[in-house]
């Protein structure tokens, strides 16, 4: 890849990031929140995405094919491509490797997690439900492998937001990089939150439901 068709590639890359996959998250996390409210409703909640028209046809366009062209290229540009270009401080320096590494960790999980979930329903071994992801989750390291996911998921969203913002020339002053760092800094907080109570919410479900 070099000069200008590498520019737009990056291009794709960092938009497909945002526009359709952390836009999927964000939705992924907040329908799977419902688990902390009961099993009836979050079988409520997923019911209505299983109930979709073109359900197959709308994961494929919506999440697959980006992921898979994101994490593709995005295990090029954290092997291949020249690291750190720019010369960044010790602060930046650490997020933009940790955007790397959380990147690779989560083209693991996501492939056993869709493995685990999506690829069984589809071979008639379960169905997806609160009590599939409750015997998931109910095995203590899995539970501990899934909170590092779902972290690994929210910092490289919320990180990738921030450089996401200076890539696309929104943010590019001091100032307004060091508002967009504490911005992107709450949005993890809260996203790992969610994240996280919803997980724990399969286990320990008297702990959520009065
Ligand atoms: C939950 C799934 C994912 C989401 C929401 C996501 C989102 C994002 C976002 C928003 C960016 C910032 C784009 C920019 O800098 O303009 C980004 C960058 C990046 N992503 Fe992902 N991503 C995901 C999965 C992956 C996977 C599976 C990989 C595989 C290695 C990956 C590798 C990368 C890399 C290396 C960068 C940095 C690009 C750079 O420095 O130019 N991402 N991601």
């Amino acid at each position: 890849m070099a000069g200008k068709n590498e520019f737009y590639w990056r291009r794709l890359h960092s938009l497909l990031g945002v526009i359709p996959v952390g836009v999927f998250l964000v939705q992924h996390l907040v329908i799977n929140h419902f688990a902390t409210s009961g099993e009836e409703a979050f079988n409520k909640a997923a019911g209505f995405v299983e109930g979709l028209p073109f359900l197959i046809f709308l994961e494929f366009i919506v999440i697959y094919i980006p992921l898979l062209f994101h994490g593709i290229l995005g295990i090029y540009i954290a092997f291949v491509a020249k690291n750190n270009p720019i010369r960044l401080g010790w602060f930046r320096n650490w997020m933009f490797t940790i955007q790397r590494i959380t990147g690779i960790i989560l083209l693991a999980f996501i492939a056993w997690h869709v493995y685990q979930t999506r690829i069984q329903a589809a071979l008639g071994n379960a169905e997806v439900n609160f009590q599939m992801m409750e015997d998931i989750l109910s095995n203590p390291l899995v539970l501990i492998l899934y909170i590092l996911g779902i972290l690994s998921a929210t910092f490289h969203l919320s990180n990738g937001l921030w450089s996401f913002l200076v890539r696309w020339g929104i943010t590019q002053s001091p100032t307004s990089q060091r508002i967009s760092s504490w911005v992107m800094g709450v949005l993890f907080v809260v996203l790992s939150i969610i994240g996280v109570r919803a997980a724990l919410a399969f286990v320990f479900p008297d702990f959520f439901v009065g």
